[in-house]
């Protein structure tokens, strides 16, 4: 088959969702539908068990499942689907804000009770930044929630999105009778019973066809039409090239623990989400059909084997083909690197391939070589753009407890820094390190890999920092730019790029810092438009 084919073939996308709306079970369902599970309960759950904290067993056990369901690969009517992993914990937002720079589209799980919830809105303020499609799942449709009308409505409020619903419940919780497809135009009721298969449909174009209240009662088959004109009447038509553009965003009703309304939505994805995306190096727009190999580094995952240091570095591949034993450049290190051995991801398997192609999904074996962020090509001098760091939210002087230990600490600090765990930042005046996390937990993970894994022990003291702002200074009038680095120097540090930061302790400090100087922007997030 030729590159063109191959990569036309490929949907890598991620599911993002608040903790508990059913992104595990949603996956699990669509490996069922794609035949790489055969039953449900195969996919382990991704997920840290709530007052988690200080189980460091559990951290652990998570580390391994986390590489296990990095990647779950399977075909599906002749598409390969490469579903990306996203941690749903809010301690390791972080990490999902990174994997969503690998995928090409998203769908969004909202819980129908719960609504949009806070972690489901930083997460697609993230993916409209981006302009990433989006297919937005309503779930648990068997249980008692809100109003279709009113979650449309609060998706569109709460998220910023523009939505379309491709299908529409006949009722709901303990009267839910089944889903109307608008994409499909049929009618899939619901038994409750079918948790494994696929149910049946009803093909049902013209709506008005009186035996609709044959199969769903008068009342509900009533309600249905009223709704559905309300839905022709208020919400535009699904346009392939807005949802693409980011612009409109198509919304699926189910029940994935029912197996319920998964088909369709499945369906409709493989029929109109992207196949891989041309991305943005700081050279160039780089297209998936060129035939060179290019890639970039996304995530790192240390080894569960804390004698071996390696690690697996998780490279998107942006264009062409991977080849195992081919060498290709590391752009930072300005150094050739031949890879034997490729993991490739299928269902919860990593296997070692020949071959992988644009919109893949490859694991390599690394031994301190990569940093996230870090391009391979088979020449070309390129930089990927868009993986920025965004404000932590947590910050702590991490001070070393063995002295006899101060280069394993060191290199610890630094090669966890790499991975991405947290972000380090080193204060101008006194040279002191801080860590920055986007949770509490991410100080107990560093605390103890620094121990077990590099022999290196750790202790920390607050900080009184609010927030990141990274400087933005091409524009900023020298003057007061020399008076705004004299009066902040205690509070001014270097990220792990040197790229100079302010440490706000609080919301009226940037305020005010931005009013009293104002050609000195202050950034939340480390990649400036
Ligand atoms: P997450 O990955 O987004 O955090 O959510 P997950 O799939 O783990 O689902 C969270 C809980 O919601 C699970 O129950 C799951 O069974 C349930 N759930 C998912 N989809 C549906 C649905 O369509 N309807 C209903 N009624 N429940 C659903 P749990 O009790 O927390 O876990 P478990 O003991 O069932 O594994």
């Amino acid at each position: 088959m030729s590159l063109v084919n191959e990569i036309h073939k490929r949907r890598t996308f991620g599911i993002i969702s608040h903790p508990d709306a059913g992104k595990t079970t949603l996956t699990e369902k669509l490996l069922l539908f794609g035949g790489a599970i055969q039953e449900a309960g195969a996919v382990k759950s991704n997920k840290i068990k709530k007052g988690a904290t200080s189980d460091f067993m559990e951290i652990e056990r998570q580390r391994g499942i986390s590489v296990a369901t990095s990647v779950l690969a399977f075909i599906y009517k002749d598409k390969k689907i490469n579903i990306l992993d996203t941690p749903g914990h809010k301690d390791f937002a972080e990490d999902t804000f990174r994997t969503l720079t690998a995928v090409d589209s998203v769908i969004v799980v909202i819980d129908v009770a719960k609504g949009v919830e806070e972690q489901t809105e930083k997460l697609v303020r993230v993916c409209r930044m981006r302009n990433i499609p989006m297919i937005v799942f309503i779930n648990k449709l068997d249980r008692e929630g809100k109003d279709a009308f009113d979650l449309l409505d609060e998706v569109e409020q709460k998220l910023g999105l523009k939505v379309t619903p491709l299908s529409f419940p006949i009722g709901m919780g303990f009267d839910f009778k089944g889903i109307y497809n608008i994409w499909e135009k049929n009618i899939n009721l619901f038994t409750g019973q079918n948790k494994q298969t696929v149910e049946d449909t009803i093909a049902f174009d013209d709506i008005q066809n009186l035996e609709l209240d044959n199969i769903i009662g008068e009342s509900h088959a009533e309600e249905l039409r009223d709704n559905l004109e309300l839905v022709y009447e208020v919400y535009p038509k699904f346009d392939q090239q807005a949802y693409m553009d980011g612009d409109l965003q198509p919304v699926f009703f189910g029940s994935a623990l029912n197996n319920f309304g998964v088909r369709e939505l499945l369906d409709c994805f493989t029929e109109i989400a992207p196949s891989p995306l041309p991305k943005h190096a700081e050279e160039r727009l780089v297209k998936p059909e060129e035939p060179k190999f290019s890639g970039f580094v996304f995530k790192i995952h240390a080894n569960m084997d804390p004698k071996h240091r390696d690690r697996l570095a998780f490279i998107k591949i942006v264009s062409g083909t991977f080849e195992r034993n081919k060498p290709y450049l590391h752009i930072r290190h300005n150094k050739k690197l031949k890879f034997s051995s490729p993991n490739a991801f299928f269902a919860e398997k990593k296997e070692i391939v020949d071959i992988s192609y644009a919109g893949d999904i490859i694991g390599l074996h690394d031994t301190g070589n990569f940093k996230i962020g870090d391009t391979l090509t088979e020449g070309e001098q390129l930089h990927f753009k868009g993986i920025p760091s965004f404000s932590p939210e947590h910050f702590r002087y991490i001070n070393n407890a063995d002295p006899m230990k101060s280069k394993q600490l060191s290199k610890g600090i630094l090669q966890l820094m790499d991975e991405g765990v947290a972000q380090m930042f080193v204060l101008e005046f006194n040279g002191r390190k801080i860590i920055g996390t986007v949770g509490a937990l991410q100080y107990e993970v560093i605390q103890y890999r620094l121990e077990h894994e590099y022999g290196a022990k750790c202790s920390y003291e607050n900080f009184p920092a609010h927030k990141v702002c990274w400087i933005d200074d091409r524009e900023a009038d020298p003057v007061e730019l020399k008076e705004f680095l004299r009066v902040k120097n205690k509070f001014l540090a270097k990220d792990k790029e040197e790229r100079l930061v302010f440490l706000a302790d609080s919301e009226f400090t940037i305020q005010m810092t931005q009013q009293k100087y104002p050609s000195v922007k202050l950034q939340f997030v480390s990649e400036f438009e």
